[in-house]
């Protein structure tokens, strides 16, 4: 049976992937950091079939000692301070996490065993103001947030340990992918669950930011198993990962409220509090590689994602 680590196991990605690499025959080793609350929210359903310890991207002690006890063919690492407005508030610890972070865990394989297979979650916010459209593996990057420096640096670290190790050492650049289990902050999430709470009386508006800016979103379920078809490859190697559409966040406020047969002019409200210092305006990836190389294709539509959240979020609220 294979081992594999998963950084960020309380999170989104941490939890799809967790039940991904479990229905493939893994043993699953998730990493949590402590905390005063348990946070097992997402991966609850689960929690008798992996393993959780307690581990810290900005403790190199904990990383080493996590890979040398359950000896992991595998390690991906999902683990970062993701949400970019924080990145402004908390830059420094943003670059300790998700961007120091990644090369501790790099030393800690290097060191135990670099046969390890890496993943390391690189994003779409590293292109930034982008220089290309659409963006692939090749096009420049212009990070506008903290978070996105921070993820150019753990890609290029993870390239560089590549080069200069030998490691098998991956880079997924992931465009934006949402769930039911997205967090409350997230701009998707946000909508989807405000729609549902307007539609059951309990909230009169959504509060929202900029409404014109464009995402390549896809399904996060649909994402965790490019993460793993990469680390089945041949060679390590970069990845662009993403739908090929791009949608405004209008568009998206305007499928959910219709799909609860409201009007989303009525209750959208447009606040400068949500507004970025820097923002990123148009993301839409180039997935060619990942079709042709991984054999890669996301299975569901943005509608589908829309009202998949909209209809997750009315059946919470309803049973609460
Ligand atoms: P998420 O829901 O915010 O999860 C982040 C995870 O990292 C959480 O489990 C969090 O633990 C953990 N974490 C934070 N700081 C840590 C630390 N110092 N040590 C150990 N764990 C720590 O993010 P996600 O959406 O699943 O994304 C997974 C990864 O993909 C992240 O690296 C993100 O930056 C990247 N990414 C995401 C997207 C996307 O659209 N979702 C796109 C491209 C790249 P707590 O639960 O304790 O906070
Ligand atoms: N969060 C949020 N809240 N975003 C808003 C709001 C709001 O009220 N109103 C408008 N937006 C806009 C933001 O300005 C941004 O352009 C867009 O909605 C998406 O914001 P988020 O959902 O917060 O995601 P993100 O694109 O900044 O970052 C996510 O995707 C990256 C991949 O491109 C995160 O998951 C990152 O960790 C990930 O790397």
């Amino acid at each position: 049976m294979s081992t594999a680590i998963i950084t960020g196991i309380t999170g989104q990605d941490g939890s799809y992937l967790a039940e991904l690499l479990l229905k493939k025959g893994y043993q699953v080793v998730g990493v949590a950091r402590r905390s005063s609350t348990v946070n097992n929210e997402r991966i609850k359903h689960i929690l008798d079939d992996i393993t959780v310890v307690q581990g810290d991207l900005q403790d190199q002690g904990s990383l080493l000692s996590l890979l040398e006890e359950y000896k992991p063919s595998e390690v991906y690492n999902l683990a970062a301070q993701s949400f970019v407005p924080t990145s402004w508030n908390q830059p420094a610890l943003t670059g300790d996490v998700t961007a120091l972070g990644v090369t501790r865990l790099l030393e800690a394989i290097r060191f135990v065993n670099p046969k390890i297979r890496f993943y390391q979650a690189s994003s779409s916010e590293m292109f930034g103001k982008v220089l290309e459209v659409p963006q692939r593996e090749e096009t420049p990057f212009y990070p506008r947030s903290p978070y996105g420096v921070a993820k150019v640096y753990g890609h290029w670290i993870t390239v560089n340990y590549r080069e200069s190790f030998d490691m098998f050492a991956t880079s997924g650049i992931l465009f934006n992918h949402e769930s039911p289990r997205r967090g409350l902050e997230f701009v998707t999430r946000k909508i989807s669950d405000t729609v549902a709470c307007i539609k059951l009386g309990r909230a009169k508006e959504l509060r929202l930011g900029n409404l014109e800016a464009q995402r390549d979103w896809g399904f996060a379920g649909d994402y965790v198993q490019a993460m793993w078809l990469m680390l089945q490859q041949d060679h390590p190697d970069n990845y662009v990962i993403g739908t090929g559409e791009t949608h405004a966040v209008r568009e998206f406020c305007e499928i959910a409220f219709s799909h609860v047969d409201l009007d989303y002019k009525k209750y959208v409200v447009q606040d400068e509090k949500f507004y970025r210092p820097a923002e990123v305006d148009l993301l839409i990836s180039d997935p060619t590689k990942a079709r042709t190389a991984l054999k890669w294709e996301p299975a569901v539509s943005f509608k589908e994602l829309v009202t998949m959240m909209v209809d997750s979020d009315l059946a919470r609220h309803n049973k609460e």
